[in-house]
């Protein structure tokens, strides 16, 4: 049982802060926990956005857990988005498997546990470990769904994924997913390790229906405009986005308004679009006793 929650600065949209995080002259972080003498012994969830700014996020959330660790606390790191976990393999040879590097990073720091939300690479509910972290990673599935049939009041919505990746998001609504295909990274474009999406396709027909595209993450919104444009060419009839990470870079939103009849997002990034609260997923997540191990 969690016996104090820790929330810092970059949560205050969600729930009051009592961490303090500053920054010195010459830019290194500085963390302080107020109520230390509160946290010593006891089982402690710590609620820090790792994204955005993730690599400052990161290293605070690492003095926390450290200072944390110092003092005898068992840590659940609450971080609904997980940077890094879109780099779980290698494209080129001696890439750096970032997405462990991370998990191994917060472990190493003192987290027992992180929970997140549809977490890049794991690609199902539950409890699992990875590069020595326990995770618990949550779907933000049925809410995006629920929303949309709220929102749109469109009673026969299909729900349909741009990706294969994304599949487990729509497969329990009997949802179909099409395929993406990513180029090599761009020549022109040195400083940034970019593999633009060349085309999404499909095999199931979308003529006249109501459509729902859901993916885990909307980033530059490559992905979700090829997959509203190749559904729209099929003659759908409404064309829905929604994704549980809305990252929306660029003018990614402004164009995927304008092509499509609707965006929305969790709450797990805040962005204009962040319809779908998830802060009752993160605490049910954090409140629940861990399964008893199987037989
Ligand atoms: C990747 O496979 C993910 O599931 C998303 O489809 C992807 O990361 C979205 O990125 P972008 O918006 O840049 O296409």
């Amino acid at each position: 049982m969690v016996s104090m929650y820790l929330i810092a600065p970059n949560f205050s949209d969600l729930m009051e802060p009592n961490v303090e995080f500053k920054t010195f002259p010459d830019g290194d972080s500085y963390a302080r926990i107020n109520d230390i003498s509160k946290c010593q012994g006891e089982d402690v969830a710590l609620f820090h956005r790792l994204y955005p700014k993730q690599n400052t996020a990161i290293f605070n959330a690492c003095q926390i857990l450290h200072t944390l660790k110092r003092v005898g606390a068992r840590t659940t790191l609450v971080s609904p988005y997980l940077p890094y976990s879109r780099q779980d393999k290698t494209f080129l040879m001696g890439e750096a498997l970032s997405a462990q590097v991370l998990c191994k990073l917060l472990n190493d720091f003192g987290a027992v546990k992180l929970v997140t939300v549809d977490c890049h690479f794991l690609k199902k509910e539950g409890e699992s470990e990875y590069a020595n972290l326990k995770i618990h990673n949550i779907s933000a599935n049925k809410l995006l769904v629920e929303h949309a049939r709220k929102k749109i009041g469109l009673e026969h919505l299909e729900v349909i994924s741009p990706d294969q990746g994304a599949n487990y998001l729509v497969s329990e609504f009997g949802g179909k997913s099409m395929s993406k295909v990513r180029g090599d990274y761009d020549k022109d474009n040195g400083a940034e390790a970019y593999r633009s999406v060349q085309k999404v396709e499909r095999e199931f027909d979308v003529d006249g229906k109501n459509i729902l595209i859901m993916d885990d993450m909307i980033s530059t919104g490559g992905t979700m405009i090829k997959a509203v444009e190749n559904v729209k060419k099929g003659k759908a009839r409404k064309v829905f986005c929604a994704a549980t990470h809305g990252f929306f870079l660029n003018d990614s939103l402004e164009k995927l308004k304008k092509i499509s009849d609707g965006v929305f997002t969790t709450n797990s990034i805040p962005n204009p679009v962040a319809e779908v609260d998830i802060l009752p997923l993160l605490k049910g997540a954090v409140e629940a006793k861990p399964a008893a191990p199987s037989q």
